[in-house]
């Protein structure tokens, strides 16, 4: 600088809001509303109307995503859908420095006097929490535990008193947000992730309404199978009876979920094959897509559960009226030659 020359460097933070990426969630064409469905929904909905954050808590498959989909939906509000992330950071969440801006006034108007002014601004950009606290937003926060317990504390605050920190803008004085009133908050988790050893998760659990989902009675079992697979019903009573009677085995008594059902389902539906005992291609395939759920029952090391299938076919399928009980062959069963 000249010695008739002044400097001024002014810092401070800008804060850029990206566009909006949350979605306008729709009742999808598969999704099935039975009267248990409709009871979790009313339950949940009731929680947020009032102001509270709704908990889904249940392994995985007792469809919690669907069902905090399906909720948001009747918010009509649109939705941030953010899904937990062992790698994720606070920022992650709420937003972070994305670089600075640098700009540089030269002004010399009187020739011998050289002024220069420049400014630093960081640049701050929003994330999806920060977006979805100020536009009134429902967020889904799908598997939370699975976020390190400290990335998820800026929602203690948002839960609890309506206010989003952030430390970072506070010279600019924008370091508050006000959360906006439509703000709403669905999280899902399952408990068999979580052990309850962190003060921060179990903080925030604590603000939350938590619904405990176990599997889905049988008759939603069976009208989500027929939806998503295209089965007949009486397949799909077959099918998910089988899974059904399977949960009871093994150490697992979570699975196979109704995944299974659908898999099973939809690759029958596939093959034009009809869940019939006696059909093999319906015996290979409940012999593939259950055998790895069930797999750790096992019997001087090998694995019981192609027979624990077989069994169950036989106890569904040879029980139902007008069919005769097969004679189980093929895949996993013993064979008396
Ligand atoms: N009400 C429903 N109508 C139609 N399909 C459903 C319904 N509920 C669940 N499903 C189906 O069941 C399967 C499991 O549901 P979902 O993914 O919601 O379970 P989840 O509990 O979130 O599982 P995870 O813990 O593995 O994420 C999905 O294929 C989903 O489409
Ligand atoms: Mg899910």
């Amino acid at each position: 600088m000249t010695d008739n020359g002044f400097a001024s460097i002014s810092e401070g933070a800008v804060r850029i809001q990206p566009g909006d990426d949350n979605v306008w969630p729709q009742a999808s064409e598969g999704f099935v509303s039975t009267p248990e469905v409709q009871a979790l929904t009313e339950r949940a909905l009731t929680y947020l109307q009032v102001g509270y954050p709704v908990h889904l808590s249940g392994p995985a498959g007792t469809g919690k995503t669907t069902l905090a989909l399906h909720v948001a939906s009747k918010l009509g509000r649109p939705v941030t859908l953010v899904h937990g992330d062992d790698e994720f950071a606070s920022s992650d969440l709420v937003g972070n420095d994305y670089g600075y801006r640098k700009s540089k006034l030269v002004d010399n108007f009187i020739h011998s006097v050289l002024k220069t002014e420049e400014e630093m601004k960081t640049l701050w950009m929003d994330n999806r929490l920060t977006t979805a606290c100020q536009n009134g937003d429902t967020l889904i926060y799908d598997e939370f535990t699975r976020s390190r317990p400290e990335a998820n504390n800026a929602l203690l605050s948002i839960l609890g008193e309506r206010i989003l920190n952030l430390p970072k803008l506070r010279r600019s004085g924008q370091g508050y947000l006000e959360v906006h009133p439509e703000f709403r908050a669905i999280f899902t988790s399952n408990p068999e992730e979580y052990a309850g050893v962190h003060k921060t998760q179990d903080a925030l659990m604590d603000r939350l309404i938590t619904i405990t989902l176990g599997h889905y009675d049988r008759a939603t079992e069976i009208a989500v199978t027929v939806a998503k697979s295209g089965v007949p019903e009486a397949d799909a009573e077959a099918i998910v009876d089988i899974v059904r009677e399977l949960r009871g085995v093994g150490v697992n008594n979570h699975r196979p979920t109704i995944r299974a059902c659908i898999a099973i389902g939809r690759i029958l539906a596939h093959r034009r094959a009809r869940a019939r005992p006696g059909d093999p291609v319906f015996r290979w395939i409940c012999q593939d897509v259950l055998n790895t759920d069930t797999a750790k029952v096992t019997r001087g090391g090998e694995s019981l559960m192609p027979q624990k299938v077989d069994e169950a076919i036989l106890k569904v399928c040879g029980l139902r009226p007008g069919r005769p009980a097969p004679r189980v062959v093929g895949a996993g069963a013993r064979r008396k030659e």
